[in-house]
């Protein structure tokens, strides 16, 4: 990749006019890949050009979405507005819900851990063995004792196992981490399942955050009723903008309860605003992508979308059992594992492969027709 050449890359003492070249053509072949990015829970359905204007500007939502700080060239607005979708996605009572847009799931995760931590300081978070892994870093960052609880065949939390855990630490609080859509084969965690695990071990103080990341909008919008969220039975829930919706960088959005997330704020610390976000300054653009969006899609859009990702999922697990490829599909998810193929077609389709399952990850990108030539291709490699 002679365009990569670090020579040519490098950032001399003094400065010459842009070679824009190496740019244009790493965009060309970011482009290219598109077409065969089947493994990956990102979105690459979008175009957000229309915004360039504000790639000259520089937007800080520095501090709380809520609140306005001395720097007021900012989006705050528009981050408001993004919040208050997702929380009526999350069956949230605006009244009683905080949170803002983050930088993606991780922050998202780690904002509302951290949060549920100060509610209840001596806390042991607990998250299931294919929970992401920005849990048990962020049980580490926390300095909180962490249990990784044992999966059920299907992928997710296995809630007889949880309720061993929970009364192994008596008189402890608990911050229970569900994960609705895993990184890995899309399963979903029994949520109400995990609130009897809790209330049977006699939990008195707890807190279960749903890691939606990935799946919470593929739940919410799918053909069956899965409890997810804020109205099932969720303190808090972590959203990702870039997996579904689609983004150019990652981004996301927590929601946790206002109750909790006041035991955190400080007064006009972040540049006169209130501080109840994790970092300091805050990305304005990714607010205004995602407004633009969900803006255009409404909720209907949104359903929409997912709707098309499920039927695609089904489609391409058909047509995989036709080829003899053995898929199966975690209950309202769109990821479809697949007997593994030969490495070259992993290489080619981003596909995310161990010795057993390679993963088709049906994003709204994704259509029948990418999946119809890979299966050809899986076809003839036999
Ligand atoms: C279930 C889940 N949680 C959290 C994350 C982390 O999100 P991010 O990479 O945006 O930090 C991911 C990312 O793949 C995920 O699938």
């Amino acid at each position: 990749m002679g365009f990569l050449d670090p020579e040519r890359l490098r950032i001399g003492e003094h400065g010459t006019p842009p070679d824009l070249a190496p740019l244009r053509e790493l965009a060309r072949r970011m482009r290219e890949e598109r077409d065969r990015m089947l493994g990956f829970p990102f979105n690459l359905d979008f175009d957000y050009r229309p915004l360039a204007e504000f790639l000259a500007v520089h937007g800080n939502n520095v501090g709380s979405p809520r609140t306005d700080s001395h720097y007021r060239i900012d989006t705050r607005p528009f981050e408001v507005a993004v919040l208050d979708f997702f929380t009526g996605v999350a069956g949230g009572d605006p009244a009683h819900v905080s949170g803002y847009v983050t930088t993606g799931g991780t922050e998202s995760n780690l904002f509302a851990v951290w949060v549920a931590r100060e509610r209840h300081p001596d806390a042991v978070l607990y998250a299931s063995a294919e929970a992401h892994y920005s849990l048990p870093k962020i049980g580490g960052l926390l300095r909180m004792p962490y249990v990784e609880v044992a999966t059920a065949d299907d992928g997710t939390m296995d809630t007889t196992a949880l309720l061993r855990e929970l009364v192994r630490h008596p008189g402890r609080a608990a911050v229970v981490t569900a994960t609705i859509g895993t990184t890995g084969r899309g399963a979903v965690d029994d949520l109400p399942g995990i609130r009897r695990a809790l209330a049977a071990a006699g939990v008195e103080r707890s807190r279960v955050h749903c890691d939606a990341a990935f799946g919470g909008l593929l739940a919410e919008f799918g053909d069956e009723a899965i409890p997810w969220n804020l109205a099932s039975g969720a303190d808090s829930v972590a959203l990702s903008g870039h997996k579904v919706i689609g983004a150019p960088m990652p981004c996301g959005v927590v929601l946790a309860p206002e109750a909790d997330v006041a035991g955190i704020r400080s007064a006009g610390v972040a540049v006169g605003a209130d501080d109840d976000t994790v970092t300091g300054s805050r990305d304005a653009v990714s607010p205004l992508l995602l407004w633009h969006r969900l803006h255009g899609l409404g909720r209907e859009g949104v359903a929409e979308l997912v709707r098309r990702c499920h039927r695609t999922a089904a489609h391409a697990q058909r047509e995989l059992a036709s080829i003899g490829r053995n898929p199966s599909r975690a209950r309202g998810g769109t990821i479809v594992l697949f007997d593994a193929p030969a490495e070259e077609v992993c290489r080619r389709w981003h596909l995310a492969c161990n010795e057993r399952h390679a993963a088709l990850v049906v994003m709204p990108h994704v259509t029948e027709q990418h999946v119809d030539r890979l299966c050809d291709e899986l076809r003839k490699a036999g």
